[in-house]
């Protein structure tokens, strides 16, 4: 798999999953902004990337639930590289936890907000980008597993991330003949910030997520970007509109 040439651009890459899948697109030759809310932590990532490898990674601070701010970020990637060939489209975060009678409205808002809305403003966006630009391009939007057979007590940030899954193939349907392919990655319990400070909550729950996965653990950041990195890459040229879960195989267990 090589991404040598190329320019991608992975949105939350501050930390968790975003920061493991641009690590690997740098590792796969490509050059990569990182995007995030937390300009801090996209500079610290994208410094870690360059201490391995010179001159990879480049980072941008945005709020990605604001329009303004994704059309800065798509200009100022256009400014740096004059081109555009690999979206991820990573970020997201939720409000609200528990039985759906404790979700206020403003927690379903907000949810639909970080998770869903601003991944449509993005990719939106992008679509916009990539058209004039007139090549060949790759999107992949993060997903989760939660959308595939709903998520008891998480139940907004599940019902957001099965409409990632079906705007995925929407838009897939509709730029393919301009050669963009559109695919989701969908991960299963991943060794994250998130994840780790939960695991301190409840202890009992990691076993239970390890044990919920055919390979018996968590995944690492880094086993989602491979997957992400493939979709990105001219390898997979045949492959559109995929929802794809890399989970150790919880899904089907
Ligand atoms: N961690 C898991 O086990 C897991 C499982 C399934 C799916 N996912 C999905 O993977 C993706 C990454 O998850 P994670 O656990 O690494 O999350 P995380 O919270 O660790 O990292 C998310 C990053 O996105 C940034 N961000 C959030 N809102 C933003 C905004 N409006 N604008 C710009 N940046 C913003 C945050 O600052 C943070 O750096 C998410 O889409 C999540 O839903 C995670």
């Amino acid at each position: 798999m090589d991404l040598t040439g190329k320019v991608s651009l992975v949105t939350g890459a501050g930390q968790g999953i975003g920061k493991g899948i641009a690590k690997v697109l740098a590792q796969h030759g490509s050059q990569v902004m990182l995007v995030d809310i937390n300009g801090e932590a996209a500079q610290k990532a994208s410094d870690e990337i360059n201490h391995l490898l010179p001159d990879r990674a480049y980072s941008f601070t945005a709020d990605l639930t604001d329009a303004e701010a994704i059309q800065s970020m798509l200009e100022y990637t256009q400014d740096k590289f004059e081109r555009l060939d690999c979206i991820c489209n990573n970020a997201a975060a939720s409000k609200g936890l528990g039985p759906v009678e404790n979700y206020s409205l403003e927690d379903v808002q907000a949810t639909l907000d970080l998770t869903f809305t601003s991944l449509w403003k993005c990719l939106q966006a992008e679509i916009i980008f990539l058209k004039k630009q007139s090549k060949p391009a790759s999107i992949v939007n993060i997903s989760s597993n939660s959308a595939l057979k709903g998520y008891a007590f998480n139940s907004i940030y599940a019902a957001t991330k099965a409409a990632v899954n079906n705007l995925t193939q929407s838009v897939a349907k509709e730029v393919a003949r301009q050669q963009i392919r559109v695919n989701a990655v969908s991960p299963g319990t991943i060794n994250t910030p998130g994840v780790i400070n939960y695991f301190k909550q409840e202890p009992s729950a990691k076993e239970m997520l390890e044990r919920s996965s055919l390979l018996r653990r968590i995944g690492e950041p880094e086993e989602i970007g491979e997957m992400v990195a493939f979709l990105l890459s001219d390898r997979a040229s045949y492959v559109t509109g995929q929802i794809i879960s890399v989970d150790g195989g919880s899904s089907i267990n």
